[in-house]
């Protein structure tokens, strides 16, 4: 399958160019601030967070068996490793004798066990308690129970979902029902991770994500960088379950009007992205997809994003290869961290200084409030 499911909607999105208008909410709406400032709030995010599909990472980062990586974007040490089976299992990084984080380096191949640094317990590469020096001071130890506790990790499109508490999560099909086979389709066209990068921001895990549910501030924010390849001010967005998706149309697209749509990289005249609900954005470049996850931090303001660029297949010369990293300069530096980021901590200061009450919403930034409202909903089903 092509992903190029959007293809039905192009046509709307070509005649809002044309006009002038794009799509727009009913009314002017606004977002309380303390859903970016309140320790209360981020709380029941957190718990909600714990019962939901979160991607941790790419499958090539553990290929093959014996591979293993450690995720704590979470606020909690997991080790993810795939097994003698190929099979992929994620575990509490913490050793099952007295609970020293077992696994310090942050990524590794080839591993046969994994021993604690206090007092060497060891476990094999599923998990399973192996080997317990001086063994006769554990008079009738059942090892078999002191294996590395399991969580659920999914392993689909290439990507690696973990799910903290499985008791009463959904199973991936039905948490992605609607957009599974659009997920499908950019997956098996984007099957190698060029890029991988996670770093701190001082903003709430949320403020970023909304930076991809509008297209007001483009001709603004991002005059210097990618502002000139988009029309401004019109967004075409739909509602898929809990997710969102969003077609923004480029500066070329008038020009599909004459070309011969079958053969064209709609991707050259259009941005799909997706909000994957609750923490993930999905950007649609011509040439490769950005996957951004944004985790919450110890405080309402803090956050911890990734972003991992996925290409078609590695670059075969170095043309190829100075494309992608010109990709990457572009986005990740000059579009995504220098600028939705950087306003994202700008806007929380003064969220934290009392400065306003309310965010305001203008009609075409409805997503944004669509999106909130998702989370609350989410919030109340998931109860304290
Ligand atoms: S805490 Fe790990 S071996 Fe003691
Ligand atoms: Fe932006």
């Amino acid at each position: 399958m092509k992903a190029d499911f959007y293809r039905d909607q192009l046509t709307d999105l070509v005649s809002m160019v044309e006009s002038g208008s794009g799509q727009q909410g009913d009314a002017l709406a606004s977002i309380p601030a303390s859903e970016f400032t309140c320790p209360e709030r981020l709380a029941a995010e957190k718990a909600l967070f714990r019962r939901l599909p979160l991607i941790v990472g790419h499958s090539s980062q553990v290929a093959e068996p014996g591979d293993y990586m450690v995720h704590e974007d979470l606020g909690t040490s997991y080790l993810i490793v795939r097994g003698r089976d190929g099979t992929l299992r994620a575990f509490l990084n913490y050793c099952q004798h007295r609970g020293t984080r077992l696994v310090q380096k942050a990524s590794g191949s080839s591993a046969q066990r994994f021993t604690c640094p206090y007092h060497a317990w060891s476990y094999d590469i599923q998990g399973r308690l192996a080997s317990v020096p001086r063994e006769d001071l554990f008079p009738c130890l059942d090892q078999e129970s002191k294996g590395l506790k399991q969580v659920r990790l999914d392993e689909r499109f290439g990507l690696l979902w973990l799910v903290q508490d499985p008791d009463g999560a959904p199973p991936l099909n039905e948490y992605l029902d609607g957009i599974e086979a659009e997920l499908t389709a950019i997956a098996g066209e984007n099957k190698a991770l060029w890029f991988n990068r996670t770093r701190n921001l001082k903003a709430n895990w949320k403020l970023p994500l909304n930076a991809f549910l509008e297209s007001y501030h483009i001709a603004v924010l991002h005059r210097h960088s990618v502002g000139r390849f988009f029309v401004r001010h019109i967004a075409l967005s739909e509602q898929r379950g809990q997710h969102i998706w969003s077609l923004v149309p480029r500066s070329s697209i008038l020009e599909l009007k004459d070309a011969n749509w079958s053969d064209a990289n709609l991707q050259d005249y259009v941005t799909p992205s997706y909000i994957l609900f609750p923490n993930a954005c999905f950007v649609l470049h011509p040439t490769s997809v950005s996957v951004l996850t944004l985790y919450p931090g110890e405080r309402p303001g803090e956050s911890t994003w990734n972003h991992m660029l996925l290409i078609p297949e590695m670059p075969q010369t170095d043309e190829e290869a100075r494309h992608y990293d010109k990709t990457i300069e572009v986005l990740d530096g000059m579009t995504y961290e220098a600028e939705d980021f950087w306003v994202s901590e700008q806007m929380q200061q003064g969220l934290d200084a009392g400065a306003i009450d309310n965010l305001t919403l203008g009609l075409t930034e409805h997503m944004i409030l669509a999106f909130h409202d998702t989370i609350n909903r989410a919030l109340e089903t998931a109860g304290p």
